[in-house]
């Protein structure tokens, strides 16, 4: 049987949705365990069908699911599979949602629009999730979504890790692509000890995806700019900045992102000559097709993996971060 026995009575379940087997695999693996059997399929017309092959009663469950594209799909696939686990007798069901799907929509930016991240949280509570672990959510304020507990994990000391020894304080700038990731981008440049730049960015509220950048606030002449993003959807955020950085006498662009959502045409136009190199992690699946040689995958997984043991032992999620947010 799958899933790790403890001396009490708990017993840790890991089960998977199909839209990142190998995050799953890894976290599994992180932990010493194994991932619970699941069938899962999807019938002729689009509907979807999950069983677990093994017993889940009295479990301390995590549902772990990437949304990717299609990501309604997979989101409906893991509110299904919460509400098998929910029937099946779990103990305690938790979300494991590295991106947090529609996290975008999380207000209301004008007159008759959804709050389509809060209504993520409601379908989670409404199958019979008790708890949610995301990575870099859009905005911290999607925690109070949930009625529930919410392990708000940081990707930024796996991503801090790789840039530590790459990077010159001394002549380094920390770049906020927007003003939404100014707090971040600040703690960014505490940790490096290296000045804050902000972007002001404009999109048009009828057309999605379209990206301006209007002015650039601070220091970036003579510099290497670190862009730091939550996540990069179609790529037009980073290109934009990456060229206003350049024009303003940028020495280079690097880019840190969490989440690499990579829309078309993201794979292409992140190729550009403005931009040395983009570093993201797998909390998604970027595959093989839109890799290129000046992009890094840095793997989640043991982020993650640790998550859950706190999770599961009653430990700490907080000592993790050090207090990096
Ligand atoms: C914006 O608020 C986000 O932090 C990202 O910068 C943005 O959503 C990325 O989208 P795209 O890559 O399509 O410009």
């Amino acid at each position: 049987m799958s899933g790790i026995e403890t001396t009490g009575s708990k017993r840790l379940v890991l089960v998977s949705g199909r839209a990142h087997p190998a995050l799953a695999q890894e976290i599994a693996e992180e932990l010493g365990s194994e991932l619970v059997p699941t069938d899962a399929r999807t019938f002729a017309n689009g509907e979807i069908y999950a069983r677990y092959d093994e017993s889940v009663r009295g479990s301390d469950a995590f549902v772990i699911q990437s949304h990717t594209s299609p990501i309604n799909e997979w989101l409906m696939e893991q509110l299904i599979m919460i509400d098998a686990l929910k029937r099946a007798s779990a103990k305690r069901i938790t979300v494991v949602a590295p991106f947090y799907p529609y996290a975008r929509q999380d207000k209301k930016g004008r007159g008759r629009e959804p709050i389509s991240a809060r209504l993520v949280a409601d379908l989670f509570k409404a199958a019979g999730a008790n708890r949610i672990m995301s990575i870099d959510l859009h905005a911290a304020q999607i925690q109070g979504f949930f009625d529930g507990p919410v392990d708000h994990l940081f990707a930024m000391p796996v991503l801090l890790e790789y840039f530590k020894e790459k990077l010159d304080p001394a002549t380094l700038a920390v770049v906020s692509p927007d003003m939404g990731r100014v707090r971040v981008a600040d703690i960014w440049s505490d940790k490096l000890g290296a000045p804050l730049a902000i972007i002001h960015k404009r999109r048009d509220p009828l057309v999605p995806n379209q990206v301006s950048v209007h002015e650039i606030v601070g220091e970036v002449e003579g510099r290497v700019c670190l862009l730091v993003d939550d996540l990069i959807d179609t790529g037009r955020t980073i290109v934009r900045a990456a060229e206003a950085l350049k024009a303003n006498g940028a020495l280079g662009v690097v880019v840190a992102a969490t989440h690499a959502v990579f829309s078309a045409p993201a794979t292409e136009i992140l190729q550009s000559e403005f931009i040395d190199r983009v570093v993201v992690t797998d909390t998604l699946p970027v595959p093989e097709e839109k890799r290129w040689d000046r992009l890094t995958i840095l793997p989640i997984a043991p982020l993650l993996a640790r998550a859950i043991h706190e999770v599961f032992e009653d430990g700490s999620v907080t000592s993790m971060f050090d207090g990096a947010a």
